[in-house]
């Protein structure tokens, strides 16, 4: 793995660190107004009837806060929380393990939930919906199967992919929160709040200097404000204002909008080679050698969300704000497409 800023994904050694940035309550998780709002009234609601929380989905990009909430829900609910992940229970009796293991009311947070196994679903049905774990006893004509009863937990499961959860799990989630990317703003709260638990002085400017380049991501925005720090250390006198903000995240190639060097060569390479697109996203992969994934789940929602490039049916198109921004001209045939596109 090299040393790029901006994929959205842990780092070694960066768990320890992200553990004490994590907001512990809903108080000081900031943004995501709505989700917030909703989450505070089936809280209140469920510890007011003394029953466990609906089972809740969070979904969105890498790096937003999915972790951080399940980890909030079970301290407002003042339960304890099994964290576990998709491709971590392989098999269902690895599954039935951890759900006869919980206590009433915990929390249960399978991370990547879209990555379980059909054989490990199927004994998670019954579980979110009756609280219950059917096991087959013996085999052939004489296998029976019985019913254990299991502790009334909630299930938080976190995806980056809702597309790809089937759909009889997806249904029985009660609650379904998107978790969408932060706004500059609220970015410079977040970076200011993590200056404070770092104990390093941040001038205003320097704070959205950071905010501005971090994509809308709480990890990344956490990410640069360490690396900021050490050329502060170094470079400077150890305060972050605009001009060290400024250097520090030129070093690592990040420019004002936050794009780093794998999307520029992803929309140049668009607009020089293929005149716009649309490029489907194999092409896409192979020029810039990044899994498809990659560039899907942590370039994309980036790029679409600045309006630089859409996902059509027939690829990848660059929109104009793209071309303004890397001071190209469109072709006048593609920019009628994209009208066309848009419209
Ligand atoms: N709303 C928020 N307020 C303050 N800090 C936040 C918020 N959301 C996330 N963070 C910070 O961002 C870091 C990454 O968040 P988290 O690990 O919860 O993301 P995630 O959505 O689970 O990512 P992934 O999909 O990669 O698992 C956390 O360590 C936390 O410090
Ligand atoms: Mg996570």
């Amino acid at each position: 793995m090299d040393d790029r800023m901006v994929t959205t994904g842990f780092r070694e050694g960066e768990d320890d660190q992200e553990q004490n940035l994590r907001p512990k309550t809903l108080r000081e998780y900031i943004g995501q107004e709505s989700v917030k709002q909703n989450l505070q009234i089936s809280i209140e609601a469920a510890l007011k009837r003394r029953e466990s929380l609906d089972h809740i989905l969070l979904y969105g990009p890498p790096g937003l806060g999915k972790t951080t909430l399940a980890g909030i829900i079970a301290s407002e609910m003042g339960q304890s929380i099994r964290i576990t992940s998709g491709p971590a229970i392989e098999r269902p009796g690895d599954l039935a393990s951890i759900l006869t293991n919980l206590a009433d009311g915990d929390v249960l947070f399978i991370d990547e939930i879209h990555r379980l196994s059909r054989a490990v679903e199927e004994v998670l049905y019954p579980a979110m919906e009756d609280y219950a774990l059917d096991i087959m006893i013996g085999k052939g004509p004489t296998a029976r199967s019985i019913r254990l009863d299991l502790p009334h937990f909630t299930l938080v499961g976190a995806t980056t992919r809702a597309g790809l959860l089937s759909a009889p799990l997806r249904d029985r989630f009660g609650i379904i929160f998107r978790l969408e990317m932060y706004s500059p703003s609220e970015l410079a709260q977040i970076v200011s709040r993590s200056a404070g638990i770092l104990n390093v002085e941040a001038r205003q400017d320097g704070i959205l200097e950071i905010a501005r380049r971090s994509r809308g991501t709480p990890r990344l925005a956490n990410r640069m404000l360490r690396r900021v720090r050490d050329y502060a250390q170094i470079r400077a006198d150890g305060i972050i204002t605009k001009e060290v903000a400024d250097l520090g995240l030129l070093n690592l190639e990040v420019d004002p909008l936050g794009l780093d060097k794998l999307d520029r060569t992803m929309i140049l390479t668009m607009i020089d080679k293929f005149d716009g697109g649309p490029v489907g996203l194999d092409t896409l992969s192979a020029m810039t050698g990044e899994d498809a994934s990659t560039i899907e789940d942590v370039y994309e929602p980036y790029l679409m969300q600045l309006g630089f490039m859409m996902r059509t049916p027939r690829g990848r198109v660059v929109m104009p704000a793209a071309y303004a921004h890397f001071g190209r001209t469109p072709k006048a045939t593609i920019q009628e497409d994209q009208e066309q596109i848009k419209w």
